[in-house]
């Protein structure tokens, strides 16, 4: 018998939802099905993946906050380089939870047990992206995937 009420798993639950990208040098070095593993291991649900390889251009409206760094040319470089694996992921506090899951930017100050420690290679090679507050994690879902093929789950997602 189907209950009367809401599934009470999505009661009073605020769903986070945050962009992970599997960069290009984890993906060319075949640490995808690792990183996934890891993903779903943390507890994220995965509501939308694509394997891609960006233009130039996608790759500096992505990052276009950096525009003005040094590291901006290299970077862009860098992501359109080869296919990447954009995902959105959802969970309580997912922002803050894959950030930890990531570790530091540069793997040499990457916590032991953290993706990067793991797989990174440089600063800049680095395996994964990971969106840095909850509204940036619905921006930057929505800048790789229509809100539409985002799949729902029922709960109510902050959308910052
Ligand atoms: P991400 O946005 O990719 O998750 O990385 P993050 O927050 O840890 O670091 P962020 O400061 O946002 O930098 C974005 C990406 O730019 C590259 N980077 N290179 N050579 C450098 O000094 C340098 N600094 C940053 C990295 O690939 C970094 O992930
Ligand atoms: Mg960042």
């Amino acid at each position: 018998m189907f209950a009367a009420t809401p599934n009470p798993t999505n009661l009073n639950r605020r769903m986070e939802r945050t962009l992970a990208i599997i960069k290009p040098d984890a993906v060319a070095a075949g640490h995808a099905g690792k990183i996934i593993d890891r993903i779903l291991a943390e507890g994220f649900a995965i509501r939308a993946m694509k394997l891609v390889q960006l233009t130039r251009a996608e790759a500096e409206g992505f990052y276009a906050v950096h525009a003005a760094r040094p590291f901006f040319g290299e970077l862009t470089t860098f992501m359109s380089s080869a296919p990447c694996i954009p995902l959105v992921l959802e969970r309580e506090g997912a922002v803050a939870t894959w950030r930890e899951v990531i570790g530091a930017t540069n793997p040499a100050d990457a916590a032991e047990g953290t993706i990067r420690k793991q797989f990174a290679t440089s600063m800049g090679e680095n395996a994964v992206h990971g969106s840095d507050s909850p509204a940036n994690g619905v921006k930057e879902g929505r800048y790789f995937f229509p809100e539409h093929v985002i799949v729902a789950n029922g709960a109510d997602v902050i959308d910052a």
